[in-house]
């Protein structure tokens, strides 16, 4: 059975709901993420209807699905290929596909957005979406750094409203951030837990914190490793002597000689990738991190932080990132960030 025994509906009403089985699930933008939503959701037999802003859009993010599902099926099916492109139409059928956003959420059971990362068009599409989707229906956004308090006040279903934060590359990435507001209700949180459980993935539970919990952490890193290599001077003594001139004296002298004495021998984007890969088991280097979830993302993500929490050094700004954006070298989709990609 492709739904948990756990996802048994208890009775509901638009007052009142109770662990939702979600069976019809709306993604609201067919990118990287919202594609391998999609994905996940339909592989665990969800009928799940994709919307974005456009067919061309659209036929790219079932293309997306269908070359993800091929490597699945390369390995799952090696010595029957018959079998594997059975499987592919069989999910990918699972799929069908609307630009029209206020009609597909009709008939849902969960929304997951995963629009473009602006507070604001996020909060005018959930509030238009809120007047037409049914009351039991559980909005959910999967931004990776705006408060799901804001997002959800552009609605009136905030008991009906979580983050549901997944990681790329959906298929492959087991977890999943389940965030709850102060007026999420348990029975809301219950459904999404559940939800990603049933999707195969290892739900975990945070607080509208920035960050939530992985960003919180992985973000200040990637932007540390940035500054380390358009700097060329240790963290340590930059924080120290430039923004806590009064700290300076406490840095001890031979540090201090030390990491001077290195400015013009700052650590090259690759051999920082190196050596969190072989020093601290990273999978992937912060550059190479930074590239594949793209450099505008990561620029979104620490801004948004820094509105949070102004104050904070590990969320200032980069001049490299900024310029890189701007060019438009947003990593591997654009086909160059901080490395070129092919
Ligand atoms: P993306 O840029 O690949 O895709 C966004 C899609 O949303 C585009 O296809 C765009 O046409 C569509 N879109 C924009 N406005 C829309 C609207 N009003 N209605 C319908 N579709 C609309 O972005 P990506 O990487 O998929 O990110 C989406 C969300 O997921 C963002 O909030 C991001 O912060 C979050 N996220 C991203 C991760 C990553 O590694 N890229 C990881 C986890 C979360």
């Amino acid at each position: 059975m492709a739904f948990a025994a756990s996802q048994i509906v208890r009775g509901f009403s638009s007052s009142a709901v109770r662990n939702v089985v979600i069976k019809n699930v709306t993604i609201i933008g067919g990118g990287q993420m919202g594609a391998g939503i999609a994905q996940v959701a339909a592989s665990t037999g969800h009928s799940v209807t994709l919307v974005d802003t456009s067919d061309d859009i659209l036929k790219k993010s079932i293309k997306l699905i269908e070359g993800s599902l091929k490597r699945v099926a390369k390995k799952k099916f090696s010595d029957k290929p018959e079998a594997g492109e059975e499987f592919i139409k069989k999910i990918v059928q699972k799929v069908s596909t609307s630009t029209d956003a206020e009609s597909a959420v009709q008939g849902s059971d969960l929304v997951v957005e995963a629009i473009v990362e602006n507070l604001k068009i996020k909060q005018d599409l959930f509030s238009r979406l809120d007047k037409l989707a049914p009351s039991h229906t559980i909005f959910a956004s999967n931004t990776s750094s705006l408060s799901i308090c804001d997002i959800a006040s552009s609605t009136n279903r905030q008991d009906r409203f979580g983050g549901l934060h997944f990681f790329n590359p959906v298929a492959m990435m087991k977890l999943v951030e389940v965030i709850g507001t102060p007026a999420t209700s348990q029975d809301t949180l219950d459904s999404l837990l559940d939800f990603s459980k049933v999707l195969g993935k290892t739900p975990v539970s945070c607080k509208d914190t920035s960050g939530f919990i992985v960003n919180r952490l992985l973000v200040p890193c990637m932007m540390e490793a940035i500054r380390l290599y358009e700097r060329g001077v240790c963290t340590c003594c930059f924080y120290s002597s430039f923004k806590h001139p009064s700290s300076f004296s406490l840095i001890p002298l031979t540090l201090l000689i030390f990491c001077f004495s290195n400015l013009s021998g700052d650590a090259s984007k690759e051999d920082i990738d190196i050596g969190m890969k072989l020093g601290a088991g990273y999978p992937m280097g912060p550059f190479e991190l930074a590239d594949y979830v793209g450099l505008d993302i990561v620029k979104a993500v620490i801004e948004a932080f820094k509105t949070k929490d102004p104050k904070n050094p590990l969320f200032d700004s980069s001049d490299l990132l900024n310029k890189l954006v701007a060019e438009g070298k947003l990593g591997i989709k654009t086909g160059e960030g901080f490395y070129k990609h092919k």
